[in-house]
């Protein structure tokens, strides 16, 4: 069972620090944990992932960071294709996909996200289907150290999750294109997570919002443990 907190824009690199204090006071029982702080709070701990860096070592491309300033905390984990990065900062399938090459040569732990926005769900799940098939467009999808997120954007930050039948579909279609780890997010809750991860073809959660208050990601982590016995 995988459960990851992506902070987004929120948390200096103090607090993330007193955070990640708090959260180890907790044993994980087999529950891989992974935290997306934002760049200015990168640490050199394992626990910790880039929501997002430059394909390139280092370079003229203001207002990114690359690879050089990665290897700086030893970071070797990142989120690629989060729908934010996606709708809001324009990021094409062409330059995901490039994204993507890069830090598996790289040999990076690649979170990988998709997900359809509402106009597209509307349409059914053939339609989904399709616009999901899109968004893995080269995209190695046996890369060993990859995690598929499935994310519908109509769900994020809305505090409207997916239907749990919703989920099952999807997950059980995104199962047909790879054999790894899929997780869910959007609107992930302490109040939803339990029958989110019993799932079929649910193997972890990607949290934002929830997981920006320690206590409430730790009662998470904590969660998953048991239906990781119970599954
Ligand atoms: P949310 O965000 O939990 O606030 O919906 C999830 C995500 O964007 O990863």
């Amino acid at each position: 069972m995988i459960v990851a907190a992506n902070f987004k824009m929120h948390k200096t690199r103090k607090e993330v620090k007193k955070y990640l204090e708090e959260l180890k006071n907790i044993k994980f029982n087999g529950v891989k944990v992974a935290i997306f702080p934002p760049q200015s709070a990168l640490f050199e701990d394992k626990i910790i992932g880039a929501q997002n860096a430059y394909p390139a070592i280092n370079g003229a491309y203001t207002g990114e960071i690359g690879l050089e300033q990665l290897n700086e905390f030893n970071i070797k984990r990142i989120l690629i294709g989060h729908s934010e990065r996606r709708h809001i900062l324009g990021e094409t399938q062409e330059f995901i996909a490039k994204k993507f090459e890069f830090f598996k040569n790289e040999g990076f732990e690649i979170f990988y996200c998709i997900g359809e926005p509402l106009e597209i769900r509307e349409k059914g799940i053939e339609a989904v289907i399709e616009y999901l098939k899109g968004q893995i467009e080269g995209i190695d999808l046996g890369y060993e150290k990859l995690i598929v997120a499935y994310e519908p954007v109509w769900a994020i930050g809305t505090g409207v999750s997916a239907k749990i039948e919703q989920i099952k579909k999807t997950h059980a279609e995104i199962r047909k294109f790879t054999s790894k780890p899929l997780l869910y997010g959007g609107s992930v809750k302490l109040n939803n997570i339990e029958e989110i991860l019993s799932i079929e073809n649910v193997d972890g959660v990607l949290v934002g919002s929830a997981s920006l208050d320690v206590n409430v990601f730790k009662e998470m982590i904590e969660k998953a443990a048991e239906c990781k016995i119970s599954k």
